[in-house]
């Protein structure tokens, strides 16, 4: 309260005034809000609802979970907030946020459009697609997908961003990391609750056996998820590891391994999916 109401007290026949102050409380103490989900860390995907759970408790009105408080006397707001600087964020994602293609399509599942993971996969081998693509934003088009309505133009976008916005669709042709022998790369304060498995893209650099290995914290930590691959050199394809969730934030270390004699690069990363399926 900013102005705590006083009373004033003057006493005595010879004039002499006393003040003292009393800080009479109207109103009541404030509610007790908890958010129980989404946990810090924790993953969502552009264009997917986000499910929330929040607790409410108040010593005058009761609690949320004693269904005293009920949800419609709640009110959440959410707001996306810019990634930290330093984070690097794909300028084609920067600019499908701003622009209408999270209407059509999401990461995993076909909507209106297909999923970025299907143009992902469907163009993979066939780098020299990106143009074509690019060309397809901007003028709209039909038949590939077979979609019951078309894509429309984007007469609002250039080229060259319709070539950024198809660079991220098609999983990038930037890599999440090139990994040498025993290399690896890590990912900070991550949150694997409700994650079940990692589906990564890959492409192994050496016809040796590659073992790739997911570690919390560095690299001698928990092994939480592994795999093995042999494969043609040089081409991408999509493996699946079961992963299982350590509990809490911890930094998650992908590390690639191959015969100690093989020196070089063994393994490109293209991209890495949290998913909870
Ligand atoms: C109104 C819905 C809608 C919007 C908005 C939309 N798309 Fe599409 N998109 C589609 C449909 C439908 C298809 C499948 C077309 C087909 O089958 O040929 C598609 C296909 C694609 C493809 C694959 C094309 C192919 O030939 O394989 C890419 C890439 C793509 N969209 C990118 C984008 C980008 C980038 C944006 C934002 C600028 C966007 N889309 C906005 C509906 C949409």
């Amino acid at each position: 309260m900013r102005n705590p109401p006083h009373l004033r007290v003057v006493s005595d026949d010879a004039g002499e005034v006393n003040e003292a102050r009393t800080v009479i409380t109207v109103g009541n103490s404030p509610p007790t809000v908890s958010i129980m989900s989404p946990l810090n860390g924790t993953f969502f995907n552009h264009g997917e609802s986000v499910n929330f759970q929040v607790r409410v408790s108040d010593s005058e009105d009761g609690s949320s979970e004693a269904k005293q408080i009920t949800p419609e006397r709640v009110v959440v707001q959410g707001a996306y907030r810019a990634a930290r600087s330093g984070d690097a964020v794909h300028p084609g994602l920067e600019l499908m946020k701003r622009t209408t293609c999270f209407a059509c399509h999401t990461v995993r599942d076909r909507s209106a459009g297909p999923a970025y993971l299907e143009v992902a996969r469907k163009y993979a081998k066939e780098p020299s697609a990106q143009q074509r693509l690019a060309v397809k934003v901007l003028s709209g088009g039909i038949g590939v997908w077979g979609a019951q309505v078309p894509m429309p133009p984007h007469p609002q976008h250039t080229l060259s961003e319709a070539q950024l916005m198809v660079d991220f669709f098609e999983g990038g042709h930037g890599l999440v990391a090139r990994l040498s022998n025993t290399g690896w790369v890590k990912f900070a304060t991550v949150n694997l609750a409700g994650i079940r498995s990692l589906r990564i893209q890959l492409a192994p650099l050496t016809s040796l056996p590659v073992a790739i290995e997911v570690r919390v914290g560095s690299i001698e930590g928990a092994l939480i998820a592994n795999a093995e691959t042999v494969d043609r050199v040089g081409e991408f394809r999509e493996i699946l590891l079961p992963v299982h969730d350590p509990g809490g934030l911890n930094d998650l270390v992908f590390i690639a391994k191959t015969h100690p004699a093989h020196k070089g690069n063994v393994l490109d990363l293209n991209w890495i999916l949290f998913s909870d399926k």
